[in-house]
């Protein structure tokens, strides 16, 4: 075999393999519980409703939707969701030349990288935040600083003293990357206030916000937070949103919301990415928004994650040994455990596995290296036995840890 080692490039040398990709690969065993993913629960998925859909796009849309389309996007779907973004009372000038389809967020999050990251530059995430965001920024040479979150989400006051200090070193800050509701893989919500907040340190320092909401609609307990983007006036919060937990993750399909002057910068990375989002699966969307079916689908969805989510929480309760934090996630789809520092729950995964279930250990999430005792729990995608029984085992690993280790 002939090695290339000298042809790639230096950015692809920094490039780090996704281990929660990685451990995808463990959900192929059907005797593993996983609780690694961050999957739907196929049961979810409206494969009844789409076999009409899909006949109703190929008979009303079939030659336009099996063509390339636009870059930003079909204009009837970019239509709805302008529409829909409205009436959550954003700001910011939403329309549908402001929207834009993605073949994904992933897509988005690696085109946010792409139009604002020079090598070195600073992007401010959350300790813990999103893999995939991490990684797309990192494929871009960014320089990732974590600002801690507690129960109520990134904390703000530590971003505004951490943004001074970053300035005083004359580094280059671009953006702060939230997940405010449910955030993956902390499961926080970010209250009003500190969503105005992060406005208000954004307008000081002349920072863009991206917003990442994949998970805002997966509500089970307690009341609507109105999303960043309704607090911006001045078109510097990027708003990002996706169909995959909403709808099937299948379509990879997503939006971009973002003032003119960032669309024009984004479209022309799109298409250099792209050219399109698969028009077939935007009619589809399309038509499963106008046909009303979307909000029907969505509570749906909500009342088959939270009795999981009720599950996965009182079999902490009863199966994990006392010493462990974990707040109840009031949406989403994870749980974000915190054991005993002396437990390393990179190094626990082996003895998990062994018991046949798995999660995705803190580290993997936390920019800074730390989160080394917590660990990133799913309850969509586990039927409501495995969820029981996956507990159980977990909770027999962890128990069995701290024996050794208090010993
Ligand atoms: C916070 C967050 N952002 C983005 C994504 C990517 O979503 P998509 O399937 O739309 O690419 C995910 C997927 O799990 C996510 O959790």
């Amino acid at each position: 075999m002939a090695h290339f080692d000298e042809l790639y490039s230096d950015r692809a040398g920094k490039m780090r393999k996704s281990e929660i990709r990685e451990l995808l690969r463990v959900t192929e065993d059907p005797e593993i519980i996983s609780f690694a993913g961050g999957l739907p629960n196929p049961q979810s998925f409206p494969i009844q409703d789409l076999k009409g859909i899909v006949q109703t796009v190929l008979s009303n849309h079939g030659k336009i939707a099996l063509q390339y389309g636009p870059t930003q996007g079909i204009k009837e779907l970019r239509e709805v969701i302008a529409e829909r973004s409205i009436r959550e009372s954003m700001k910011g000038g939403v329309t549908p030349e402001n929207t834009m389809i993605t073949s994904g967020s992933q897509q988005a999050l690696d085109a946010v990288g792409k139009i604002f990251l020079n090598p070195g530059d600073i992007a401010l995430v959350g300790l813990p935040s999103y893999l995939g965001g991490i990684n797309a920024f990192r494929s871009y040479e960014a320089n990732l600083v974590g600002i801690p979150l507690d129960k109520d989400g990134m904390r703000v006051d530590l971003l505004e003293e951490k943004i001074k200090e970053l300035i005083k070193q004359d580094m280059s800050v671009k953006f702060i990357y939230a997940i405010p509701t449910f955030q993956n893989p902390a499961g926080t919500v970010m209250p009003e206030s500190r969503r105005k907040k992060l406005v208000e340190i954004a307008h000081e320092y002349n920072l863009i916000i991206i917003e990442d909401d994949p998970y805002g609609k997966l509500q089970y307990d307690g009341s609507t937070v109105k999303p960043i983007k309704a607090f911006d006036d001045e078109g510097r919060v990027v708003y990002m949103s996706t169909f995959s937990k909403i709808l099937a993750p299948g379509f990879r399909l997503a939006w971009i919301i973002a003032s003119e002057d960032i669309m024009r910068k984004l479209a022309l990375c799109k298409q250099a990415q792209d050219l399109c989002t698969a028009g077939f699966s935007q009619y589809i969307a399309y038509e499963f928004m106008k046909s009303g079916s979307l909000d029907l689908h969505i509570m749906k969805i909500c009342e088959m994650y939270k009795p999981k989510r009720d599950i996965m929480m009182n079999s902490m309760k009863k199966y994990f040994p006392e010493g462990y934090i974990c707040n109840k996630p009031n949406g989403g789809m994870f749980a974000w455990v915190t054991l005993p520092e002396q437990i390393d729950t990179e190094a626990m995964f082996l003895d998990a596995f062994k018991e046949k279930v798995a999660y995705v250990h803190g580290k993997a999430f936390c920019v800074d290296g730390g989160g080394g005792s917590s660990m990133r729990l799913n309850f969509s995608y586990s039927t409501n036995e495995q969820l029981e029984t996956g507990m159980k085992r977990l909770g027999t690993v962890i128990e069995r840890k701290m024996k050794v280790l208090c010993r």
